[in-house]
């Protein structure tokens, strides 16, 4: 090749060459979760790409000067509400030397400051101040043509529905309706539907694995039955209800859905038999963090919905959340979760959700389980000979599936993945 030709490729333009993705759509190489130059490629191509990211919710950031922190794949961003009441998201990095100049989760104010030479900046990421910009005493300082408007923070697209924020680098992003697509957008409209929400509070957690493992995971009801002892043996996902795995057209989005009765759950003897985590043994000391109040118009009590690239709606019963998918290289993620609900609530109903809201959170009763077999996930595929999952199970499917033992899902999630990475 011609040094020429050469120079016009741009860094992570073409997929590195060695890496080869096997025949068909039954396998998923170990590479994907552990080779740094695909994470790369997926921060310039997803995550700054053609995407709209999670950012915040609204409830977080009700009034004018009210910000927090977040971020759009690794990147830091700024969710800031100004004083006309718009949304505005841009980089937590100083234009001057690149400083991430906010470290306050949240809080209310009219500027940002940056600690090092206190460049300054307003609420929709506009630099605003320089000190000693004209020098000393008439001497030095910066150059005539230095102008303020040409370095503020990057700015990113915002969009907004039902009180939640997103985000995107990319300028010509297609409206947020239209990249849910109809199928989750019925189902994310079911939790946001336009009732103010109230943010409970919050969980934080590392978790050593890739960050697609933990979209697979909830494109993946095979494991529901098999792993989830506290869901199956207390009637909240088991195999005789109504369940769906319900998957945008585009296969980047899905949708994991079951219902139950309204008051207690009841789990069928012969459905016992048939799920591997079902204990009969096990009972509660509170069974009250099993009620369910019907309240949503869905016909689903339990409902995770996988936005990509970066978001999970999760709603079980009465417990309602997002989590903040944060990848932090290939072997780690950071997620956080926002525990919310309805701002006009009873008190009685806000105590159900924070009672309720044990299920989830890095220790929950049901999240405990995924954030250990995935640590283990991406133990095995670092440290052992490299080789390539198995996602065989329910043949060719792809896309929507009624059946719960079914790696559909995750054969669209990757179908689309590959197209935007080139791979
Ligand atoms: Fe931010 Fe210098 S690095 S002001
Ligand atoms: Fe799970």
């Amino acid at each position: 090749m011609k040094a020429a030709a050469f120079e016009q490729l741009k860094p992570g333009e073409l997929p590195p060459p060695d890496l080869h993705w096997p025949e068909g759509t039954g396998s998923i190489p170990d590479w994907v979760y552990t080779d740094p130059r695909i994470y790369a490629l997926e921060q310039e191509k997803i995550f700054q790409g053609r995407t709209w990211s999670y950012v915040a919710l609204e409830a977080e950031i009700p009034n004018g000067g009210d910000f927090t922190r977040s971020y759009v794949g690794s990147v830091p961003v700024i969710v800031a509400r100004d004083e006309e009441g718009a949304v505005n998201v841009f980089e937590n990095r100083c234009a001057h030397r690149g400083t991430e100049f906010c470290k306050a989760h949240r809080g209310n104010n009219a500027q940002f400051t940056c600690p090092y030479h206190q460049w300054t900046y307003d609420l929709r990421g506009n630099l605003v101040g320089v000190p000693f910009r004209r020098g000393m005493r008439k001497e030095g300082g910066m150059p005539p043509e230095f102008k303020l408007e040409d370095h503020g923070a990057r700015q990113l697209r915002v969009a907004t529905r039902g009180g939640v924020v997103f985000a995107s680098f990319s300028r010509d992003m297609e409206p947020l309706e239209q990249y849910l697509g109809p199928e989750i957008l019925t189902d994310f409209d079911a939790t946001f539907s336009g009732r103010p929400l109230q943010v409970l509070g919050y969980y934080r957690n590392m978790l050593d694995a890739n960050w697609k493992l933990y979209h697979e995971n909830l494109r993946d009801p095979y494991h529901a039955t098999l792993l989830h002892s506290y869901l199956v043996t207390f009637g909240l996902f088991v195999a005789g209800n109504k369940s769906a795995m319900i998957v945008d057209s585009t296969g980047r989005h899905g949708s994991l859905a079951t219902a139950r009765g309204e008051g207690a759950p009841v789990v069928a003897e012969e459905d016992k038999t048939e799920m591997s985590a079902f204990h009969d043994n096990m009972k509660l000391n509170d069974p009250r963090v099993l009620e369910y109040v019907r309240e949503f118009d869905s016909p689903w009590s339990g409902n995770m919905i996988t936005i990509w690239p970066n978001l999970v709606v999760q709603r079980q019963s009465n417990t309602l959340g997002v989590r903040h998918i944060v990848p932090q290289g290939p072997h780690q993620l950071l997620m956080i979760w926002t525990m919310f609900g309805y701002a006009d609530d009873t008190e009685e109903m806000r105590q159900h959700r924070l009672r309720q809201g044990n299920l989830m959170g890095p220790s929950g009763f049901l999240g405990l389980e995924d954030n250990e077999v995935l640590k283990q996930v991406q133990d095995g595929l670092r440290h052992s000979q490299p080789g390539n999952g198995v996602v065989m199970l329910d043949g060719e499917t792809e896309g929507t599936t009624t059946r719960i033992v079914s790696e559909a899902a995750i054969r669209s999630m990757y179908r689309q993945y590959r197209a935007s990475l080139g791979l």
